[in-house]
């Protein structure tokens, strides 16, 4: 008995995976990336440097945290990116004060925006399960945020790509784009950049809440890439709420892509938002996209659409507080109330007026 108990205790540690040391899991060189990255679960990029044309490629262990110190510097390369990818299951991310992820956008950025490949996507995050908090994106050379994930958090952001704005040379510097996303809540975070603030493309169960978005395009949902497929078309369950938009073109946008296949934008709130200095549209909502010229197409119809406390002043010669492009029969059930956008040099038009809404 006494033995057995001996032989059990002698032979435990040997059976246990031999404990990494923490230095051991510090990344701060890029060739460090991929051994690391296999072995640790608790591993802290430090002042890295990301060679042009290469992908911080965090391909993670189960439950793995990372934490960023220091800044995180990705070098110059004319190429698709991302220059960040995020795969893996419940992984947890947060940022060291002061912390800061470096896209060197002004590298790329020649004010003409697209150009894929060309200008790289800055993080890709693809997880099933995850939290990530604080991070700090530096101006993107691109889209900053790519998200195609299920539970996914991401709390306290700051997205400052405001350097674009310098010589208008910064464009489609998109913040954060659902191009999938299952129970996904992007709260509490900041973007100053050059194009949406989000931009909604697929998903269901998603939260956008306590947004502060400065020079964008907006809170926007934008439905239609696909030309096959009603999922990749599908829209459904939002709520974004609680933010404020400054200056830039739009405070919300709806728009579905007439040339997509069929699809759908079914139980969307937008409440509680708040915007000032917006010079174009206050809320556009068209399903004439992209082309904008007034005729309409019913592929994704619009229902189910509540809008309450929407408040909030625009600015110059091209301002209109609510312009809605519906196709016929392709937008029913809206219900708004509380919407007060004012200022605006245009008056707002409809081809659908929502109940409790006066257009
Ligand atoms: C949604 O995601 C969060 C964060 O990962 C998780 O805690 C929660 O359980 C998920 N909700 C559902 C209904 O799966
Ligand atoms: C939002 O984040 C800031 C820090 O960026 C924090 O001070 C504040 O408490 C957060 N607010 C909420 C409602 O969580
Ligand atoms: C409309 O959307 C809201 C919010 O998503 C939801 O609670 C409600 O059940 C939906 N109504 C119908 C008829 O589906
Ligand atoms: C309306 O939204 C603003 C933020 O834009 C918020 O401060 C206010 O409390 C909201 N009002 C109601 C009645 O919820
Ligand atoms: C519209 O919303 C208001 C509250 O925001 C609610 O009282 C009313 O019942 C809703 N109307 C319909 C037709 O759902
Ligand atoms: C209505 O808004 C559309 C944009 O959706 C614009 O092109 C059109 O000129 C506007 N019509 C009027 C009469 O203001």
């Amino acid at each position: 008995m006494y033995s057995l108990l001996l032989i059990l205790l002698v032979s435990i540690p040997s059976l246990l995976p031999r404990p990494v040391a923490a230095a051991d899991c510090t990344i701060t060189e890029f060739s460090q990336v991929s051994s690391v990255v296999a072995s640790c679960t608790d591993i802290v990029i430090s002042e890295l440097v990301v060679p042009g044309g290469e992908i911080l490629e965090l391909d993670l262990l189960p439950g793995t945290k990372v934490t960023f110190e220091g800044t995180t510097k990705f070098e110059y390369y004319y190429w698709a990116g991302p220059l960040i990818r995020v795969r893996g299951e419940n992984v947890h991310f947060k940022a060291a004060p002061g912390s800061v992820l470096d896209g060197q956008g002004a590298l790329w950025w020649d004010g003409k925006g697209g150009a894929v490949p060309g200008k790289p996507y800055m993080i890709e995050i693809d997880v099933t399960g995850g939290l990530f908090e604080d991070i700090f994106l530096l101006n993107c050379p691109h889209h900053c945020v790519i998200i195609s994930s299920t539970d996914l958090i991401l709390d306290r952001w700051t997205i400052d790509v405001s350097q674009g704005n310098v010589g208008e040379l910064g464009h489609n510097t998109d913040g954060f784009d659902v191009i999938y996303g299952h129970n996904v809540t992007i709260r509490n975070s900041t973007v100053s950049n050059q194009d949406d603030c989000v931009a909604i493309n697929r998903g269901k169960g998603l939260t956008i809440t306590q947004m502060d978005c400065t020079g964008s395009h907006g809170l926007s949902i934008s439905v239609g890439f696909s030309k096959h497929s009603f999922l990749h078309n599908s829209v459904v369950d939002v709520v974004v709420e609680d933010s404020v938009l400054r200056d830039g073109a739009n405070g919300i946008h709806v728009k579905t892509h007439t040339d997509g296949y069929a699809g759908e934008i079914r139980n969307v709130v937008y409440r509680n938002i708040h915007m000032t200095g917006i010079e174009r549209y206050g809320i556009q909502i068209q399903q004439d996209y992209p082309s904008g010229n007034g005729r309409p197409v019913g592929n994704i119809p619009i229902t189910n659409l509540t809008f309450s406390n929407i408040t909030g002043t625009m600015t110059g010669r091209k301002s209109t507080p609510v312009a809605i492009t519906c196709a016929e029969h392709a937008c029913a059930n809206w219900n708004w109330s509380g919407v007060f956008i004012t200022g605006a040099a245009k008056p707002s038009n409809c081809t659908y007026v929502p109940e409790g809404f006066d257009c």
